[in-house]
């Protein structure tokens, strides 16, 4: 087996990613190493946990991804590794092991942006979407609608007031007595709950825009749940009434960015596109809009090495060069990208 291999390495949060992805977007080998066990007993991520636990990970989850590919180092053809915006010290032990290799094997390293690899994640989907398309990109720490015309050319329709959909998961989550990660878990509660006990605002709906606010749906979940014996049934309920709030309102505004800007594609990103009853709501929604939903395989909305792998490809391609400066920047707006070479 040899060249034209892109790897990707994520180390901006709780999980320590790596994977081998081909120039057409092709994932040869993705591993994920989640650190929630780690962070649990803390209720979050604790920063110098996670640096330590990628310290002690990343090189041999490159050796994995490697074996599982049935390559060898100098099939490599570049390194991307997230360059944030996340934790310092998470982000740098990526940024290092990328950087070493790059010099070592005298070929490219690139420090790309996470929320960016997330926006473009489904482009390894297959067939991939083609551009422009409407993203909605919905993780732990943004939420947004983005019109996408190409690799750093992106115009933010709208974004989050105050908490992220992710983050809005994971605090109701922990008001409900689940771990952590608490999107899954609630996700999971929700299955068992019922669509009409509880009825929770949908924020920011009954006027125009694309912005969203999450904050004031968990404290709806607190002032209904006040005086109520939280047993198994009525969390499950709340569960429930929490998600269906929440995917109504995305899609609701999903269908108003498709309609503004008449572009007939919208793509799904970050991880909570993992939530099956989001997915399932918005393909119901596109088929009656007439417009192609995309999303990422599950296991590609949440942190992993591929989608760093391929926007590494899309940007090194393009002509961009980084020198192999160690680079980590907790925080990058996303509104400071540009295109390659641009
Ligand atoms: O994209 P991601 O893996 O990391 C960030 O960049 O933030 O997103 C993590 C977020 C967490 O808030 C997690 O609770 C949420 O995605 N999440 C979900 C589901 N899976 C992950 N939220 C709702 N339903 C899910 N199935
Ligand atoms: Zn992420």
């Amino acid at each position: 087996m040899t060249g034209d291999l892109i790897l990707g390495l994520e180390t901006s949060c709780d999980e320590t990613a790596a994977a081998l992805v081909t120039p057409g977007g092709e994932i040869r080998s993705s591993v994920v190493a989640s650190q929630a066990a780690l962070h649990a007993r803390y209720g979050g991520v604790v920063p110098e946990l996670a640096s330590r636990d990628h310290v002690r990970r990343v090189v041999p989850l490159t050796q994995r991804v490697l074996a599982d590919a049935g390559a060898r180092l100098a099939d490599l053809d570049g390194i991307a590794y997230t360059q944030g915006p996340g934790l310092a010290g998470a982000l740098l032990v990526g940024a290092s092991v990328a950087c070493a290799l790059g010099f070592a094997l005298g070929k490219p390293a690139i420090g790309v942006h996470h929320m960016e690899g997330h926006l473009l994640s489904p482009l390894l989907a297959d067939p991939k979407p083609e551009f422009p398309f409407v993203a909605l990109l919905v993780s732990g720490g943004h939420t947004l609608l983005a019109r996408v015309e190409g690799v750093g050319r992106y115009e933010i329709l709208g974004s989050t007031l105050d908490d992220a959909a992710g983050e809005a998961f994971d605090k109701t989550a922990k008001l409900l007595g689940l771990g952590y990660p608490g999107g899954p878990q609630l996700a999971a509660l929700a299955e068992r709950g019922r669509a009409d006990v509880f009825r929770f605002p949908r924020p920011l709906t009954e006027r125009p825009g694309l912005d969203f606010s999450f904050s004031g749906l968990k404290t709806a979940v607190v002032v209904a749940l006040r005086e109520r014996t939280l047993d198994e049934q009525t969390c499950a309920d709340a569960a429930r009434g929490f998600e269906e709030a929440v995917v109504d309102t995305l899609v609701l505004k999903c269908r108003r960015a498709i309609d503004a800007t008449g572009v007939r594609t919208l793509v799904i990103a970050g991880g909570v596109g993992a939530n099956r009853r989001l997915r399932a709501r918005m393909l119901a929604m596109g088929e009656q809009a007439g417009v192609r939903v995309v999303y990422p395989r599950a296991e590609y909305c949440t942190d992993n090495g591929a989608m760093i792998a391929l926007l590494g490809h899309l940007r090194l391609s393009a002509g961009q060069q980084d020198d192999l400066a160690i680079g980590a920047r907790a925080r990058w707006p996303m509104t400071e990208l540009v295109p390659p070479g641009g």
